[in-house]
């Protein structure tokens, strides 16, 4: 039977601290028809990214908000069910920015045909897709890896993690994970082949990570923020470089942290060590999508960059899931399976 309505999760209050499940609402609507040029897309998969919390709070930031009531965006990927353009046809897969709902209409300029032969269609939305470029495109460009050179990143078992410290091995680097909890760091030692990975709830994760850099850290790719970049920053060498990707520590922060005021310390390793912090989004390196392509494809192909997916089920565990990912209960691309 050919379905007709379409389920979607809307925005329905802006969350206070940490996303809860009434700032949802799942609601059934009708399914769209497309107009001319346009596509209807049954949605097989929909991307969880920490920027999605940005986008539910009303201040000032680089991308504007979701309404209340709005859609919440997000990169899905979907199988077109009905084309009026010619350039795509019923059956194509394609990658499309549609956000949490099962069903959407999409101007077809606007996707990206998939060739589901070159890899499964679920990794546009991770290791060859937003988070992938993300790290290679701010390790490459702001990071500048040296062969023997230490680089550190957090959140190391994730979506950009895994690939940056990937990329740091591919470059002839000593890469050094951070991430949450015994089998994260196992996963990131033993299959991505990071040299070492440490806990950051450990007790001893400050001495753990000093450890584990003997020659002090060259780059940091900052991911994370609050208890863990202030572990890193004594590390730092002379001239190192911290391209400042994400802060999810920070995300479901409502006010400054009381207590001490920590950024003159950083402030005067920032000049005293002469270290360079850019802060980027993804975007700013757009001219570089091509070459991304290219070489993370050819890495992906020869089994030189690995991936691992967290697929959840059904659009009714979204918000559930966005809530652990703000926490770490993800272990690697999180992602929503809408249908098969
Ligand atoms: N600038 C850009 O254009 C851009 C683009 C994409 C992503 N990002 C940023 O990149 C970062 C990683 O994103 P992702 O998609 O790859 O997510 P992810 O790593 O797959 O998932 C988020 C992970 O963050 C870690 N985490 C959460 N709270 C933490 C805390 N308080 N301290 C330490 N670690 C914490 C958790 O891992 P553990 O269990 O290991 O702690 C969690 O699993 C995020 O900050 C995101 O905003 C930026």
């Amino acid at each position: 039977m050919t379905p007709t309505k379409n389920r979607r999760i809307v925005l329905a209050a802006r969350p206070k601290g940490e996303p809860k499940d009434s700032d949802f609402r799942l609601e059934e609507v009708d399914i769209p028809s497309p107009g001319d040029g346009q596509v209807l897309l049954r949605n097989l998969y929909l991307s969880l990214d920490p920027y999605m919390r940005g986008r539910m709070s009303a201040g000032p930031s680089y991308a504007a908000p979701v309404p209340l009531d709005g859609v919440m965006e997000g990169g899905t990927v979907g199988e077109v069910l009905e084309s009026k353009s010619p350039v795509l046809g019923a059956g194509d897969i394609v990658l499309a920015y549609t956000g949490w709902q099962e069903y959407a209409v999409a101007p077809a300029d606007a996707v990206r045909k998939l060739d589901p032969a070159a890899a499964p269609v679920s990794t546009a939305l991770g290791v060859l897709g937003m988070p992938g470029m993300t790290a290679y495109t701010g390790l490459l460009n702001l990071g500048q890896p040296k062969p023997d050179e230490t680089v550190v990143v957090a959140a190391a078992a994730g979506a950009v993690g895994s690939a940056v410290g990937q990329i740091a091995k591919i470059k002839g680097c000593r890469a050094v994970g951070i991430a949450g909890g015994a089998a994260k760091c196992e996963y990131v030692r033993q299959e991505l082949g990071f040299d070492a990975c440490v806990d950051h709830r450990s007790l001893s994760f400050v001495d753990e990570l000093k450890a584990a850099c003997p020659q002090g850290v060259d780059v940091y790719f900052e991911n994370v923020g609050g208890a863990v970049l202030k572990a890193v920053v004594p590390l730092l060498n002379n001239f190192a470089r911290m391209p400042v990707c994400g802060l999810i520590a920070h995300y479901n922060m409502s006010a400054l942290p009381s207590g001490p005021d920590w950024s003159p310390a950083l402030m005067a390793a920032v000049l005293t060590k002469r270290l360079t912090l850019r802060g980027f989004i993804v975007t700013d390196f757009e001219a570089q999508r091509g070459e991304f392509y290219r070489e993370m494809s050819a890495w992906f192909r020869t089994g030189r960059m690995k991936y691992r997916e967290d697929v959840v089920e059904g659009i009714e565990n979204a918000v559930g899931s966005f809530e652990g990912l703000l926490c770490g209960r993800n272990f690697g691309k999180l992602l929503v399976r809408l249908a098969r």
